[in-house]
């Protein structure tokens, strides 16, 4: 599996890089259990200065059996003593279970936080400094992945990034139209293009392609281009020698903020869309901005929805910020909802708005799904959707005969989304 994805993700680093103050928020985003192997010590044990008292072996015994226990329970993200991964048995526990990531700290700022925590190991500024010295390269050489942030150790934990590494023979699977707009250079690399947008998502398509492909079960698949893009290389990848890794480089908003993360992947069936696929999540995506510099006005709308969507969930207004950290924040949050599906809470909230607008009982929605109200200020939400939909409410909404396209009065429309805003 890839990164984070089913393994714990631990947190390690130099005292006073605020492993824990990170890890915390990072396992309320990924929904998963939090455990620092510090307060579990201390709990059990008593204060660390005093398991220092005998030696220090001592303590690294009982740090070790801890650590050891935590990596061998539930999927969590584990912040590890700064010491922690000097064990050669944690090291190889880790590499069996877990995805690391590394914060780093600069000591000043790192004594600037410690010195007087009474740390047994933080007394003495000298002394200090020449610790921080010998664990950086053991840091660096033991972790997967850095980040100084919530969001950076987020996209680290799914591969996400601005560059990628292809140790492999790999095959490039990319949309027609982007491939004349751009290059990606990949060497050696075979080249096959697919048609642009859902055409791509068919059955014959993937028959040309893994026939094409001369990769063997070692060889990686990159997809390049927009959603329907990464959706068929992702499928190709999961189904060709029973599946092989692969490297998604979404060109498209959609593709940054959504459809390139979270490992989903499929075809069109003649019965409709994504009927056949698999989960497989890319090993990395590489979210390069300047591929939407030749996006056209409709597809970046398209985009904007997403990111809407996503800061109305996140109750945060993420469609103000700039337009990289934009990405990269909705990369992040949809990162986190990798852990677990998320997205169903969007459908349903706008499933309950969609009824109440047909004039339709909700109970259905509301048992089944039961979405629960996003927390967000109603003005900035209210904005970003007069933005996202110019001003013009033409709804799906639904008849006796099923669903028909109609325009929704301003007001309806805006008592459909106050309701859905929890106070
Ligand atoms: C130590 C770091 C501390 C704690 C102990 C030893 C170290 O944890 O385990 O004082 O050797 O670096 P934090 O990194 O959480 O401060």
């Amino acid at each position: 599996m890839v990164g984070a994805v089913d393994k714990h993700l631990a947190l390690i680093g130099f005292m006073g890089a605020g492993k824990t103050t990170i890890g915390r928020v990072l396992a309320r985003l990924t929904n998963r259990p939090f455990v620092d192997t510090d307060e579990e010590i201390e709990k059990r044990f008593g204060p660390i200065g005093e398991l220092f008292e005998p030696g220090e072996p001592e303590f690294r015994r009982i740090e070790e059996q801890v650590v050891a226990e935590a990596l061998a329970g539930a999927t969590s993200v584990i912040a590890l003593g700064g010491g922690a991964v000097l064990s050669e048995e944690t090291r190889k526990r880790l590499d069996r279970t877990a995805f690391v990531v590394w914060v780093p700290v600069d000591v000043e700022h790192a004594w600037s936080r410690v010195g007087e925590s009474g740390r047994p190991l933080a007394r003495d500024r000298e002394q200090f400094g020449r610790l921080y010295d010998e664990r950086a390269s053991l840091y660096q050489r033991v972790a997967e992945g850095q980040g100084e942030d919530v969001q950076s150790l987020l996209l680290a934990s799914l591969g996400i990034g601005s560059s990628i590494r292809l140790p492999g023979s790999a095959a490039l699977i990319v949309d027609e139209r982007v491939a004349a707009l751009h290059e990606l250079e990949l060497s050696p690399a075979t080249t096959h293009v697919v048609p642009s947008g859902e055409d791509a998502k068919t059955l014959t398509v993937v028959e040309r392609v893994w026939s094409e492909l001369g990769i063997g079960r070692d060889g990686w698949i990159v997809g390049f281009g927009g959603g329907s893009t990464t959706d068929v290389a992702g499928f190709v990848a999961a189904t060709h020698l029973r599946g092989v890794r692969w490297v998604a480089v979404p060109t498209t908003l959609v593709g940054m903020v959504d459809a390139a993360i979270g490992g989903k992947t499929g075809i069109n069936t003649e019965d409709g869309k994504n009927l056949a696929g698999a989960f497989h999540f890319p090993e990395q995506v590489l979210i390069e901005p300047r591929f939407l510099s030749t996006l056209p006005a409709e597809e970046r709308r398209a985009g904007m929805s997403e990111v809407v969507k996503t800061g109305l969930l996140a109750g945060s207004a993420i469609w103000e910020l700039p337009e990289t950290e934009l990405i990269r924040a909705c990369a992040a949050f949809e990162a986190g909802s990798g852990y677990e599906v998320r997205h169903g809470d969007a459908v349903a909230l706008g499933l309950i708005a969609a009824l109440r607008l047909s004039g339709r009982p909700t109970d259905v929605v509301e048992e089944v799904l039961a979405p629960e109200l996003v927390r967000v200020d109603r003005d900035r939400a209210w904005d970003a959707l007069l933005r996202d939909k110019k001003g013009k409410f033409r709804l799906v909404l639904l008849g006796n005969d099923g669903g028909y396209v109609t325009d929704v009065p301003e007001r309806d429309v805006k008592r459909a989304l106050d309701e859905l805003i929890a106070d």
